[in-house]
């Protein structure tokens, strides 16, 4: 997969090096180009936002370097690649979202600051690939590099080869369309840590309780903390 950003922060991005996702970067599994926005600016002091038309606070990120970077960065138009546009007014992430965006073969994620970027660059790019806002939920980030990053990792880690052990994308939170449960507490040793102990059940060996053990712990924190995931009858 080939992930390029657009940004005027691209120091951002010197985060993508780490961890997971640097590694696949380094085993050849992902490909990575970051951009700063301000090189397809043509004024002397590389100006890339501009008052709102109709009035308002803030400023709005002007159309004239994203429709060059755009042309730069995508010569034809093309199917496999999806225009990530970060932002509060954006589809809200999910999981089922972040495995369709793994299945592209590049994503290319528009890092607007300011107010937002002016929309008609997201009308411009629709003529050349997917355009896709994306929320990461209802809170304001200054801009959307974060978001970037974040749905960078959701996604890589789905890529085959990232992790060692597929089984434990299959056993968390949201990954299970049927679940749908929030994943239960994990302890691992000692058994017995500062006055707290580990839940006997789970030292056991009774596989059977053990999974029984795990189900209600998922529907309890579900219930307290996402009562949206749960129809009650249901549990
Ligand atoms: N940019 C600013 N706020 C954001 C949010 N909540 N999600 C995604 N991008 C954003």
């Amino acid at each position: 997969m080939r992930l390029d950003y657009l940004t005027i922060f691209p120091d951002y991005f010197d985060a993508l090096q780490l961890s997971l996702v640097g590694k696949a970067i380094a085993s050849g599994l992902i490909d990575v180009g970051v951009h700063d926005l301000r090189q397809w600016t043509r004024d002397p002091h590389r100006t890339v936002d501009d008052t709102p038309f109709g009035g308002g606070a803030g400023m709005v990120m002007k159309p004239e370097p994203w429709g060059e970077a755009i042309d730069a960065l995508l010569a034809e138009p093309d199917p496999t690649s999806v225009f990530v546009v970060p932002s509060p007014s954006g589809f809200p992430l999910q999981q089922g979202l972040v495995q369709e965006l793994a299945t592209y073969r590049r994503l290319v994620f528009a890092c607007g600051r300011y107010e937002g970027i002016d929309a008609r660059v997201m009308d411009y790019a629709a003529t050349k690939l997917r355009v896709l806002p994306l929320s990461l939920g209802d809170y304001v980030l200054n801009g959307g590099e974060v978001a970037a990053l974040a749905i960078t990792e959701a996604v890589v880690r789905l890529l085959p080869g990232v992790i060692g052990n597929p089984q434990s994308l299959s056993e968390e939170s949201f990954s299970d369309g049927t679940s749908g449960l929030l994943e239960y507490p994990m302890f691992t040793k000692p058994a017995s840590w500062r006055g707290l102990d580990v839940p006997a059940v789970l030292l056991s060996g009774h596989h059977g309780r053990v999974e029984q053990w795990r189900r209600e712990q998922s529907v309890a924190l579900t219930k307290a903390r996402r009562p949206d995931l749960i129809a009650q009858e249901q549990y």
